[in-house]
Formats: structure tokens, C-alpha cells, sequence
């Protein structure tokens, strides 16, 4: 069985109020149209067409690595309509799902339940019962609980507006029938648009059994209009990521206080403190501890490793046991190996720091290449730019840099040796010596500090 999907994304959004397409605004760090295409590549859609409306090239433009074809709806006509221009994309496909832009969260599983339920007859909707229905389509069955048609809100009469089971705009139809009904709906109704609903009275009029399935959680068919809507699945959805985490053996000190915008995979005991964003792929190894206040951008925390508080590690790898922080920032390319410690207010870019090696206070490590068992001291930089090109340092095994010393690369200080304090180092200092620049100290003997002198009443 072919399965084509068809996802509509046409909607103006104007509510959002915003420049960008609604369909393009991230949840968890996603396009909402992202989210909605994972699903259909996760239940095997064959081919998948996006209707898409405002905002132009703009949303097949953002998603243009997806496999999937891009149909424009000029004029918005309807749900029906919008389906209608997807059709010819479908060809070849045995059934058709219509998913939409603005309805992120939907599961595989209930999709292919859906699917799977209806496999037998022409038509399946996914339904769902709610307290309040207001704005919705109704379902409309018969006395033998038969599906009927759906009518929409705004077409519906005092009595069907009494049915609490509502249409959640998910359907799934046999390709060549849908297209058919398609072609025999029209805009006779109150909103003078092409119904897709329509479709499910034409089947029944065709004597077309309609099965019905349901999601099992609303959130799932929540569709976002504007911003507070979207603030709310947003919760939803970071929390579910957070329950994830906690089956999978990780210890939320405050689920509600986690943000995953991108993946974060963890291994068995990660301990992960409160208000940490991750973005992109963030990998962590067992036992590793986050501290409160931080921030992992497509890094990887090697295993037993502790990233103390208000750290930032962006495009960097952090090797097993190693203490980062506090205030620390990785920053792309720095890799730091097993048993290292990068300490408060050191930044490390492009660098690798072998196994062991300290930077514990205020430097900045540039474009460097630390050997292991190295000891950088308090307020070390590396002078890796001219202006216009940049320098590579290079310091060997156990060599120990004393404190506020500036390396002005291209510079290479060989394994075991000894910067003294506050030397600005400009040629390679050999191995297992002690190298340093510093002007002389000097004393002014009979020096006297200078003394106030007494205020006129003008200077008061
Ligand atoms: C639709 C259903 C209604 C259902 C509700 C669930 C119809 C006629 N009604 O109503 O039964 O209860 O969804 O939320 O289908 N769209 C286009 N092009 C168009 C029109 C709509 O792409 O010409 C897209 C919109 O961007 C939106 C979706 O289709 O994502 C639904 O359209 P909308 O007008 O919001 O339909 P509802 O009135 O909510
Ligand atoms: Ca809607």
C-alpha cells in the first residue's frame, strides 16, 4: 500500500503577527512544519506534497532538504481546494493522509492507527470527543452510530451543535475516490469556501463506510494560531521530553525547568540541574552533571564529566571526568580531553586541550594546541590574530605557563617548559627551561606620595 501524505500550510497566520509564516515558527527548536513532516517520513509516507500559501518561497525555501514536493494555493478557497491542488502529486499513491502545518504534535502511532483502522473502506477521520467544541466540525452519525458527514460550526444547527465529537481535520482516503469526491465538492455554505469535510458525506452518499480513530492526547491535535497557543504546546512539549529523560534513567533536579530545542541524548545517571538549554544535538555520557544555568549547543559531555553553573559549550567536545566552569565558554572547535579543567571565566576556542591539562582563570585559548598535563596559569592569552590572519600556539606535554603571560602566536612552547609570570612570549621557548621577558623591578628610593592639596571656597 502506497501512502501518500498531503499537509496544508496555507494559512495566512495572522495572528501570530509576525514576518515569518506561522508554519516556520520553531517548537522545541523545529519549523512546526518540520515536526509535521517528521511524522509523515515516521509512518513511511511514499511521497509527501506541502500546500503551501503565505509568506511565498519563503517556507519551501527554509525546508528545501526535505523530501517532499511544494504545491502554492494562490487563493485560499478552502481546506478542500487546498487538497484539491496537492491531488496531482498523489498520483500513483493508493491513499492519501491530510496532516497540517499548524498541527505539530501529532504521533506516528496514532497516524498509522488511523491508517490501519480504515484500511478496509474508502474513508477514515480522526476524531476526537471534547467538553467545550465550539469552533469545530461536528460528527454526525446516525442512530446506528454510523459517520453521516461533518458539518462545520458555522453551518450547524442548534441540535448539532449539541455533539461534543469533533472533527480533528485528519483524514485518510483512498487516492481515487477522493478524488471524485473532490471534484463534486462545492462552496455552498456559509463561509463560501471548498469544505474538505464535504468529502465525508459525498462517501457516505456513495454508501462508503467512514471508520473513525482517536488520538490520546489532545495536544496531539492542537493546531497553533497564535503565540500564547504556541507558548502552551511548547510546554507541553518540553515537559514529555523531560519525562523521556527521567525514564531513561536521567535526574531532572526541575522537569519544568529544562529546555530541549534540537535532541539531547543522555546515558544512564546524568544529572542535569535546573534551566539548562540545549540546542542542537547534544550528546552526554553517564554520570556527567550539569550544573544550574547552562547552555550546550551540538556538543558532547563526555561520561563522569561536570559542567558547574552558568557554562557555555557550543560545537565542542568535553572528554571524560572533566570539571568546566563555572562561567566557562567553549566555543566552536575547542575539544578538551579526559580530566582536564577549564575554570571560571576561560574561553576556549578552536583548541584542542589533551588529557589532564589545566586552565583554570581567566584566559582566552585561541587557535591552540595544549599537549596533556599542561598548567596554564591565572589570566593566560593566547595572542592568536594579527589584525588579519590567525596564529596557531602550540605548548608541549607538562610545560607550565605562569600566570598572565601572553603568547603571540605562531609560537611554540616545548614540552616541560617554564614561562615565568607575565612574560609576552613572541619566539618558541625550548623544552624543560625556564623562559621569560620582564622588565627589571626597580624601587624609586625618596619617593613620596603626593598629598592633597587644601580646597578654596570656588573648588567646594
Ligand atoms: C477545519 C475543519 C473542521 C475541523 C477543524 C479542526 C474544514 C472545512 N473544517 O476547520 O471541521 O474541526 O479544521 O481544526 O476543513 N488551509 C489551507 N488552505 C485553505 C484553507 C485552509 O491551507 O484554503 C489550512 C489552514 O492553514 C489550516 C487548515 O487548513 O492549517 C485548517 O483551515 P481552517 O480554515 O483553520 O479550518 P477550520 O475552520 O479550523
Ligand atoms: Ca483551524
Amino acid at each position: 500500500m502506497k501512502l501518500g501524505v498531503v499537509i496544508l500550510a496555507a494559512g495566512k497566520g495572522t495572528r501570530m503577527r509576525s514576518a515569518l509564516p506561522k508554519v516556520l515558527h520553531p517548537l522545541a527548536g523545529r519549523p512546526l512544519l518540520r515536526h509535521v513532516l517528521d511524522a509523515a517520513e515516521a509512518i513511511g509516507a511514499a511521497e509527501i506534497c506541502v500546500v503551501y500559501g503565505h509568506g511565498g518561497e519563503q517556507v519551501p525555501t527554509a525546508l528545501a532538504d526535505v523530501q517532499c514536493s511544494w504545491v502554492e494555493q494562490r487563493e485560499r478557497l478552502g481546506t478542500g481546494h487546498a487538497v484539491q491542488q496537492a491531488m496531482p502529486a498523489m498520483q500513483g499513491m493508493d491513499r492519501v493522509l491530510v496532516l497540517y502545518g499548524d498541527v505539530p504534535l501529532i504521533e506516528p502511532e496514532t497516524l498509522s492507527r488511523l491508517v490501519t483502522d480504515s484500511t478496509d473502506t474508502g474513508l477514515g477521520v480522526l476524531t476526537m470527543t471534547l467538553p467545550d467544541p465550539t469552533g469545530y466540525g461536528r460528527i454526525v452519525r446516525c442512530k446506528q452510530g454510523h459517520v453521516l458527514r461533518v458539518v462545520e460550526h458555522k453551518d450547524a444547527s442548534e441540535a448539532e451543535l449539541g455533539i461534543t465529537e469533533i472533527n480533528t481535520g485528519i483524514i485518510v482516503a483512498d487516492r481515487a475516490q477522493l478524488q471524485h469526491w473532490l471534484e463534486r465538492i462545492d462552496n455552498n455554505n456559509i463561509q463560501n469556501e471548498y469544505y474538505l469535510t464535504d468529502v465525508i458525506g459525498l462517501a457516505t452518499d456513495d454508501g462508503v463506510e467512514v471508520r473513525t480513530a482517536q488520538p490520546e492526547h489532545i495536544e496531539e491535535v492542537a493546531g497553533i494560531n497564535d503565540r500564547i497557543q504556541l507558548a502552551q504546546l511548547e510546554r507541553y512539549q518540553q515537559l514529555r521530553i523531560a519525562e523521556n529523560l527521567m525514564r531513561s534513567g536521567v535526574t531532572l533536579m526541575d522537569p519544568a525547568r529544562l529546555d530541549v530545542r534540537g535532541s539531547l541524548e543522555c546515558e544512564r545517571d546524568v544529572l542535569i540541574d535546573v534551566n539548562l538549554i540545549c540546542e542542537g544535538r547534544v550528546r552526554i555520557g553517564a554520570e556527567a552533571r550539569i550544573g544550574p544555568n547552562c547552555l550546550l549547543i551540538d556538543c558532547e559531555i563526555g561520561a563522569g564529566a561536570e559542567i558547574f553553573a552558568n557554562s557555555v559549550v557550543e560545537r565542542a567536545k568535553v572528554g571524560a571526568g572533566a570539571r568546566i566552569g563555572p562561567f566557562a565558554r567553549l566555543r566552536p572547535g575547542a575539544q578538551v580531553g579526559a580530566g582536564c579543567h577549564i575554570g571560571n571565566f576561560v574561553e576556549i576556542k578552536k583548541s584542542l586541550v589533551a588529557d589532564g591539562s589545566k586552565v583554570n582563570h581567566l584566559s582566552y585559548i585561541g587557535d591552540c594546541d595544549i599537549d596533556s598535563g599542561v598548567n596554564i596559569g591565572a589570566g593566560t592569552i593566547t595572542c592568536n590574530y594579527d589584525g588579519v590572519n590567525k596564529h596557531r600556539t602550540r605548548i608541549g606535554a607538562n610545560a607550565f605557563i605562569g600566570s598572565n603571560t601572553s603568547l603571540v602566536a605562531p609560537v611554540e612552547i616545548a614540552p616541560g617548559a617554564t614561562i615565568g609570570a607575565g612574560s609576552v612570549i613572541a619566539r618558541d621557548a625550548p623544552a624543560e627551561k625556564l623562559t621569560l621577558t620582564r622588565a627589571e623591578q626597580v624601587t624609586v628610593e625618596h619617593w613620596q606620595r603626593p598629598v592633597k592639596r587644601p580646597q578654596s571656597k570656588q573648588e567646594v
